[in-house]
């Protein structure tokens, strides 16, 4: 292999290796958002108590039932009412958690709710933290296991009034549950019930899971894109993400479905609500903890087209705001008659909460959350992998108004979800026509495919429109198959396929595999980069392909040719090279998709300084079938070891079924 030190190329973007964040497989609510009660407002249309399970032993509680009378807020108008006929230990409510409630020893967890009295003479409420006897399932699952922590409130008041007390756990417990019983008979409501570690990313009130952001953070990533996925779309308008409904007072955020809630085999979701605690404003503030990017994508005014063909019309002037195009009442959120104009204000305002002066109006929203100084936002998303015509139509005015206002916003537009089919190519030809600045392309493929395409951006044009490989990942059986194993030779096949990204930084500029997280016991796809269980969390072999690549990008693409003329993956060798301008370092990555080990030479043309001693990280496995799990994190992981270097033709030997990133000193 002979490296073109002295005819580097194009510059890496600093935006190179990225993530992608989707709110699927309970990778908010359950998972990153460590918020340990579901449904804690009881703010689910028709389900106000999925989640809570009534305890109702002998006489105690009497009836339990949501009302809105007096509520604590305009927009949380929804609490529970508990009635006990007579004092007991056996009048009250349990929140079985995000399949349970993981819970550390001697950690602080913060338990708040809002309480008031009604009739009768109900003096206090106790709350109990225990494990759990068996998972409660309908609405009176008889529950009871070891006390972890206990409190009792009381001074009880006839208006509304917030209890915080911090509980810590005698014991670690990965499925815990939190009970509360009231003390003497009468009638109690109960609100916004919380249950809240201390620790999180950055001591932060409202922050986040600690083990999983700093995860992220270790991959250095270059950008996050969020809240999707599909998502952003909704099955219906109605039930489309809104970010203007995610910022502000948190128990004012109004819990929506998510598009994931589904029956899905033998791992049905019918439960998946976003509690919009991780909102827009939390995602901006993630992205600033682990120093990358944020890319936030927007609804472009159409439903997700996998389920519906539902889309805002053009204009309300066209239609008059309602008609056959207008979307259904919106599911538990304030009822809206969106237009395409609807969507487009959304931008302009996203972008002037993300950077706005204090003076502006969404701007003093978000430094009254606590954030002065603007978000430095340089990008956005319009519609996640959307595709046709009607796409293309909203598409134009919505770019063409971002721009107007926003010159220097760069935007993301989508090329939808086949990498090969006419639709694709029909977008991707008009969004070049419209001078799109990054185009959005999607590939979920058998393993072989991300080998065979590793040439996919070798002659793509390097003028105009920038790729963003904005969701990948090998299936191992199909696309989205509950079968699909975060296999080494997913893995290693997409650090294959990425050689044929970094040779081609000049066309591609972001990329990011799809999906970010699973939590094992609540997923609805399969392969994710990181799963995680209530108190646990590893990366996949996949984790570990993406974190070698965002932790060694370089700053300068060098060209790599192979005798005889040999594309890159022939003999099923792929390559890549880059130079590191800050460190002098040339960072080479080699992948040997073959069962022998490999001798290659290195030949570095025109390299004028070279250090002794190189730096290898190498990720193998003889069994290309090899998986890591909860139990076995490390079973396919890097290993760091050095080489000498003693000439400018450096001689390694790659390890079977390997991908390696080779450190030359300079
Ligand atoms: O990553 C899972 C899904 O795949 C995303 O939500 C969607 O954009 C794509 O179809």
């Amino acid at each position: 292999l002979t490296i073109q030190v002295n005819k580097p190329g194009a510059p890496i973007a600093k935006t190179m290796y990225g993530l992608f964040f989707e709110d699927i497989n309970f990778a908010a609510d359950g998972g990153l958002y460590p918020e340990l009660v579901k449904n804690k407002s009881f703010e689910i249309q028709g389900q106000h108590f999925i989640g809570w399970n009534a305890i109702r032993g002998g006489a105690g509680l009497q009836t339990y039932t949501v009302v809105s009378d007096r509520p604590i807020s305009a927009t949380n108008n929804h609490f529970a009412r508990l009635t006990a006929a007579q004092a007991g230990p056996d009048a009250g409510l349990v929140n079985e958690g995000f399949r349970g409630m993981g819970v550390k020893q001697g950690a602080e967890y913060t338990f708040s709710v809002y309480l008031r009295r009604g009739a009768g003479s109900v003096s206090g409420l106790r709350v109990a933290l225990e494990e759990q006897g068996r998972p409660g399932s309908g609405p009176e699952a008889a529950t009871s296991g070891r006390v972890l922590a206990e409190t009792q409130l009381t001074g009880l008041t006839n208006e509304w009034k917030k209890y915080t007390v911090v509980l810590k756990p005698s014991a670690t417990a990965a499925r815990a549950q939190l009970k509360l019983t009231l003390d003497g008979a009468g009638t109690l409501d109960i609100d916004v019930v919380s249950l809240f570690p201390k620790d999180t990313y950055n001591k932060r009130e409202n922050g986040l899971r600690t083990d999983l952001v700093q995860l992220l953070k270790d991959m250095n990533p270059g950008f996050l894109r969020f809240p999707g996925g599909c998502i952003v779309e909704g099955r219906t308008l109605s039930e489309r993400y809104q970010w203007k409904e995610s910022i502000g007072d948190l128990a004012s955020r109004v819990p929506l479905v998510n598009r994931w809630n589904m029956e899905f085999k033998h791992r049905s979701t019918p439960d998946y609500y976003q509690s919009f605690g991780l909102g827009f404003f939390e995602y901006f503030q993630l992205s600033e903890d682990i120093g990358a990017e944020p890319v936030p994508i927007l609804n472009v005014g159409m439903a997700c087209q996998f389920n519906s063909s539902e889309m805002a019309p053009m204009s309300s002037a066209a239609t008059g705001g309602s008609g056959p195009n207008a979307p259904a009442a919106a599911h538990n959120h304030a009822e809206d008659d969106p237009t395409l104009e609807t969507f487009i204000q959304d931008a302009l305002d996203l972008i002037e909460f993300a950077n706005g002066p204090a003076s502006s109006t969404w701007g003093a929203k978000r430094v009254a959350m606590g954030h002065a100084a603007p978000f430095n936002l340089k990008f956005i998303g319009i519609g996640n992998e959307q595709w046709g015509p009607q796409y293309l139509e909203r598409y134009e005015p919505f770019m063409k108004a971002v721009k107007a206002k926003y010159p220097n916003i760069n935007i993301v537009s989508s090329a939808g979800p086949s990498p090969d089919g006419e639709l694709f190519t029909k977008a991707t030809e008009r969004l070049r026509e419209l001078k799109a600045e990054v185009i959005d392309e999607h590939y979920y493929a058998k393993p072989e495919w991300f080998r065979q395409n590793v040439g996919r951006y070798d002659n793509y044009p390097t003028t105009g429109s920038k790729i963003f490989a904005g969701e990948y990942a090998a299936q191992s059986v199909a696309i989205g198959s509950p079968d699909n194993k975060n296999s080494w030779d997913c893995a290693i096949s997409e650090a294959a396929f990425m050689t044929g990204l970094e040779r081609n930084a000049d066309k591609v500029i972001m990329a990011s595999y799809a999906p970010l997280f699973a939590h094992v016991d609540a997923w609805q796809w399969t392969p994710d980069l990181i799963w995680f269980d209530n108190l646990k969390a590893y990366g996949t072999p996949n984790y570990y392909v993406q974190k070698m690549y965002s932790t060694n990008p370089g700053t300068t693409m060098l060209p790599v040719q192979r005798g005889a003329g040999a594309k890159n993956g022939a003999e099923n060798l792929f390559s890549s090279a880059t130079a590191d301008d800050k460190t002098g370092e040339i960072i080479v990555k080699l992948v040997n998709y073959s069962p022998e080990a490999r001798p290659v030479t290195l030949s570095l043309q025109g390299v004028k300084k070279l250090g002794k001693t190189g730096k290898a990280t190498v990720l193998a496995s003889n069994d290309l079938n090899a998986v890591n799990t909860l139990d076995q994190p490390q079973n396919v992981a890097p290993k760091n070891e050095s080489f000498t270097v003693s000439s400018s033709n450096v001689t390694y030997t790659l390890a079977p079924n390997s991908f390696t990133v080779l450190r030359i000193p300079g």
